[in-house]
């Protein structure tokens, strides 16, 4: 395929069955309300081209954003700092159940929305359609089973336990004003897994959307304004180099929730006064492995390799990004693999059954240009056909095989569709490169033996977070904990570990005397604490 061939893949013209969205944002959600904003935008451009008759290529513009900067960041922060009002607010106050009622409500509005919020998802980030709609109701289905599992804490704390001759009722408190990031990537899913159970624990929020992923957020504007008291989130739009320092200097902010890399939390954890007052939920950087060994259902493995290299053409931090197969079946695992990837359909995200589609950036297009470049120069070669042929945004996967260490694409994450494959000769290299790498999310391993399963499980579940066992790495099922070592994160999530990361467990003691009985009797007949109550959430 040569790059005019690719390029035929975007379309001349868009008819109304496909149009763009546009639109141009001028208000910020700011202490309850849709604030007009008269400042400069910062252009929103989709992944998705258009061909002129000359064949030259041009990303669709789908309108703009405030540019924010300091004074919004403050701004921000002020009316979450106000509506939080050091743990007396309403919301930080608010019953469980009436918080629960408020995220009830949020989410009733937001399904109001999904057709439009789709929509935005798919010309932002080039997520095909279906992936699109499996994002928005994975997201629903989350804030649903958090609500459960909240329920279910709540419920299991609504009692005394009594000690050595003290009484206690222990539930988890908020934290104060927690600052949420999510990914490009998954600009809705991994952004609400921590903003919603944030909000839920009785936290507020300032909220800085992804750098592409920005005007999906549009719909549910009024959905926030309406289901929440006034600051409870705040949005804040801008350059995050900008922005998240400045909120962060002020030492106000109570935890921060980054789904990005290791350099820039590095970089943040830094910035407050005190940084042990900051709590950190940080979902990292991955280079996720996958190692085959000889005994490996090749079928099997090319399948899950497939899926777990290149869905979203690559762009999950839970994605497949280096492949280890045993150098006795590396030339088979690859014709399987590549036949396999050869049938994957390319073309635009709302057409039906896509599989390959644009990038975001023509940087992320050069960036994976420069990787095959590096690995050629290092001897190896892309054995896939029309591997790396590129046009404009589109970039045509690349199998690279013999990956080496010195080579770019043997330890960065390319977070994009590029497949490393290296081969080895004994198990112990391949465990030796998880043990050496910077990363520690997850790892598949294929074998049929379960002698050599196990062996192989137990030194990796001490390296990794999870060990995939004949299939691809990934978050799901979202009850399962979402976590790494070393650069990959920091903290747990899952539906019932980001209602923990999100809260401090706080309690209230009294002596087992006749006296406290009584005034612990009084105040809860009399319904005079939402703290101490024995109230079910049903
Ligand atoms: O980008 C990271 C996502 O959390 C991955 O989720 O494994 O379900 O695609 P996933």
């Amino acid at each position: 395929m040569t790059p005019q061939e690719l390029s035929a893949y975007f379309p001349k013209s868009l008819d109304s069955a496909h149009a763009a969205p546009f639109f141009e944002l001028r208000t910020v959600l700011v202490d309850g309300e849709l604030q007009p904003w008269a400042g400069p935008l910062t252009e929103v451009r989709s992944p998705v081209c258009l061909r002129g008759d000359d064949g030259s290529l041009t990303q669709i513009v789908l309108g703009g954003y405030p540019t924010g900067g300091e004074e919004e960041a403050d701004a921000a922060l002020t009316a979450a700092l106000g509506a939080y009002a050091d743990g007396r607010g309403q919301w930080p106050t608010m019953t469980v159940a009436d918080r629960i009622a408020g995220v009830e409500e949020f989410t009733r509005r937001m399904c109001q929305n999904r057709t439009e919020v789709v929509n935005y998802l798919m010309w932002e980030i080039g997520k095909s359609l279906a992936d699109s709609e499996k994002e928005f109701d994975r997201t629903v289905s989350y804030i649903t089973a958090t609500i459960e599992a909240l329920k279910a804490q709540d419920n299991e704390n609504s009692r005394f336990v009594i000690a050595e001759g003290t009484i206690g009722q222990i539930r988890r408190t908020p934290l104060g004003v927690v600052l949420c990031m999510g990914p490009y990537n998954y600009p809705l899913n991994e952004t609400f897994a921590v903003l919603i159970p944030a909000l839920i624990m009785g936290n507020t929020v300032v909220f800085k959307p992804p750098r592409f992923g920005v005007l999906l957020f549009q719909p549910l504007l009024e959905a926030f304004r309406a289901a929440f008291p006034k600051g409870v989130i705040n949005f804040v739009y801008g350059k995050g180099e900008i922005v998240v320092p400045r909120l962060l200097e002020s030492g106000k902010i109570s935890a921060l929730a980054l789904i990005g890399s290791s350099k820039v939390a590095d970089h943040l954890k830094k910035v407050p006064p005190k940084s042990h007052r900051l709590r950190s939920i940080l979902g990292l950087d991955a280079k996720n492995a996958a190692i085959i060994l000889e005994d490996a259902d090749l079928d099997l493995a090319a399948k899950e390799c497939l899926a777990g290299s290149l869905s979203f053409n690559g762009q999950r931090c839970t994605a497949l990004k280096m492949i280890l197969v045993h150098h006795w079946v590396a030339e088979a695992f690859l014709a399987r693999f590549n036949a396999l990837l050869a049938n994957l359909k390319l073309g635009m995200p709302w057409e039906k059954g896509v599989q390959i589609t644009p990038l975001p950036e023509l940087a992320k297009v050069a960036y994976m240009t420069e990787c095959l470049e590096d690995a050629k120069a290092k001897g190896a070669s892309i054995v896939n056909k029309d591997g790396g042929v590129s046009a404009g945004t589109f970039f045509y996967p690349a199998v690279v095989f013999p990956v080496k260490d010195g080579m770019k694409l043997y330890r960065e994450e390319q977070f994009g569709p590029v497949v490393p494959v290296a081969p080895f000769d004994d198990l112990d290299t391949a465990i030796d490169y998880v043990i050496t790498s910077e990363h520690g999310q997850q790892v598949s391993i294929f074998s049929s033996n379960p002698e050599r399963v196990a062996m192989l499980v137990d030194p990796l579940v001490n390296q990794v977070c999870r060990v995939n066992v004949n299939c691809q790495c990934q978050r799901g099922p979202d009850v399962f904990p979402f976590t790494g070592r070393k650069d990959s994160a920091e903290g747990t999530l899952s539906v019932s570990d980001a209602l923990r990361s999100f809260s401090v467990r706080s309690m209230v003691a009294i002596k087992q005397t006749e006296s406290s009985k009584q005034m612990l009797d009084t105040i809860v007949r009399d319904h005079m604490s939402k703290f101490i109550n024995t109230g079910f959430i049903l």
